[in-house]
């Protein structure tokens, strides 16, 4: 077994949950999500994912974590087989290891674009004057969007970039939760403070070009919030693949369902306070995400660019906010503020996607540091050649961030609420919740966490299927890149649940699965 860590405080998990949660999801996916489905009609599933789905599933998770860290297990095998002593249920939790892994892989490739933007707008590569094709030029050069392998001729500026980003990343992970700790405390509020500054930018832009009086802050501000009217409305919101994503969207953003709080969390104590450090990490990253990344991200580009220049997640920050920042005073100094930024965000979540996999291999397989950080980066860095090599379109990204980042966390949301609702037992969970807690726990928790989740994961994902599913099968029969990428995904799923095979003997061995059952916290 690794040696036992702890957070240093509350404050200190509190940190490093939130340095998870804010990343690029907060401040690229979700603006670009948001536009692509038209604003305001986003934003009622968004919503209602974050009430029925994320807060209780955050609840949950911090609390079977620190269950499960407590009886000495730190990853979702190892914490599965606490709350359900049955054979299946280690193999239920592989996804908690193949969700942060699978992302992991093609994040730092964005997180890469991050340290590349910022380092252009500070050697000037990137003024490149107020045309946005410009920058869609830029933007297809450094990542090989224009042709598959391009950025493999020669040693490019992304994969340079790239380089340093797992080097960074594999840094951090490797000197631990003190390390972790110590780059959210440090990130976290200089994370905030920045956006705040950029957001106040946007907000008085006014309307800067007269010839398009239409284009303004307020009209901006619409673009994101306002639904469309009538049917418009109904028919939006009858699209399943909206709802999947909105959920998703929840869980990739809150880190929840992701395999990363329930290995956070599991370092708690028992006299921590879990309800309030769920609900600060969630009300932290909602503040970030709808405060201040959509507010920044799709009005600024409405202003500058209007309506048609608001769409795709990756054209929406990397080519549109360049060239809003052309339009602004500072603009050098504000795009490479912003873009570090971005980067800081990306670092505290893609170090909190490599822990899970680490816990899991010290815990299951006695490895040490070292050697889970040499596994890990061997599995990782050939998912990430494969996403940069396949970077036509970006089609290997767009599939690994819709197999892994939005289907595979649904699916692992869904087995946690199913597991610790059902068969670890509700009242347990709520038991577990409740112990330290200086928070009221809402009466109707218990029916949300043990009727309303299922209920709601089971409808979406059913008419997900029916609408979406021969769609999406058929991209993977017909298209390279999606085919490699969902491939990969799979390859890794068997490895972990071979590694969870040999992990069960070790615990069995040591008599760690020996628990009575769940008798209750
Ligand atoms: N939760 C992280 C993000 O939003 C992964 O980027």
């Amino acid at each position: 077994m690794s040696k036992k860590q702890e957070w240093t405080g509350r404050l200190g998990v509190i940190l490093a949950v939130t340095g998870s949660a804010l990343g690029l999801g907060n401040f690229l996916r979700f603006p670009g999500l948001a536009a692509k489905y038209g604003g305001g009609a986003f934003m009622i599933p968004y919503f209602t994912a974050f009430l029925l789905l994320g807060l209780p599933l955050a609840y949950i998770e911090w609390s079977i974590a620190r269950y499960g860290g407590m009886r000495g297990f730190h990853s979702a095998p190892g914490i599965f087989s606490v709350l359900w002593q049955r054979r299946a249920a280690p193999y239920l939790g592989v996804l908690g290891l193949v969700v942060p892994i699978g992302i992991y892989m093609y994040y730092v490739f964005i997180q890469a674009w991050c340290l590349y933007y910022c380092w252009g707008y500070i050697s000037g590569a990137l003024n490149l004057g107020r045309d946005v094709s410009a920058y869609q030029g830029f933007f297809e050069n450094f990542t090989g969007s224009g042709a598959n392998g391009s950025i493999f001729q020669g040693l490019s500026p992304a994969l340079v970039s790239l380089l340093i980003c797992y080097s960074l990343n594999f840094f951090f992970v490797y000197r631990g939760l003190g390390g972790i700790e110590k780059l959210s405390r440090w990130g976290m509020p200089f994370l905030l403070l920045t956006a705040i500054i950029v957001l106040a930018r946007v907000l008085t832009l006014g309307t800067p070009n007269q010839a398009y009086p239409e284009r303004n802050v307020l009209n901006g501000l619409g673009h994101l919030w306002n639904p469309p009217q009538g049917r418009g409305l109904l028919e939006a919101l009858a699209d399943a693949q909206l709802w999947m994503e909105a959920a998703g969207q929840i869980f990739f953003s809150l880190s929840v369902g992701f395999g990363v709080i329930i290995n956070y969390a599991s370092y708690l104590t028992r006299k921590d306070d879990i309800m309030l450090s769920a609900t600060t990490a969630a009300a932290g990253n909602e503040f970030a995400e709808v405060g201040l990344g959509g507010l920044i991200t799709v009005p600024a580009a409405f202003v500058f660019l209007g309506a048609a220049g608001v769409g795709g997640t990756f054209g929406l920050g990397f080519v549109s906010l360049p060239a809003v920042f052309a339009h602004m005073p500072f603009g050098q100094f504000f795009g490479a503020l912003w873009f570090f930024l971005l980067f800081i965000a990306a670092i505290t979540s893609a170090v909190s996607m490599l822990q899970p996999g680490i816990a899991f291999l010290e815990e299951g397989l006695n490895f040490d540091r070292r050697k889970s950080l040499g596994l890990l980066l061997l599995i990782t860095a050939s998912g990430s050649i494969l996403v940069t090599y396949y970077s036509a379109k970006l089609e290997a990204l767009d599939a690994m961030d819709f197999w892994a980042g939005t289907f595979c966390i649904f699916l692992l949301a869904s087995c946690q609420v199913i597991v610790a609702g059902w068969l670890f037992g509700v009242e347990n969970v709520i038991r577990e919740a409740t112990h330290g807690s200086r928070m009221k726990i809402p009466k109707s928790l218990p029916y949300v966490i043990k009727y309303v989740c299922p209920t709601f994961l089971g409808i979406i994902f059913l008419l997900w299927c029916v609408q979406k599913f021969p769609a999406q099968f058929d991209k993977i029969l017909t298209n390279d890149a999606t085919q490699n990428a969902v491939f990969f995904l799979g390859s890794i799923l068997i490895l972990f649940l071979i590694l969870t095979f040999f992990a069960v003997r070790t615990w069995q061995k040591s008599s760690i699965m020996s628990h009575p059952r769940a008798k209750g916290p």
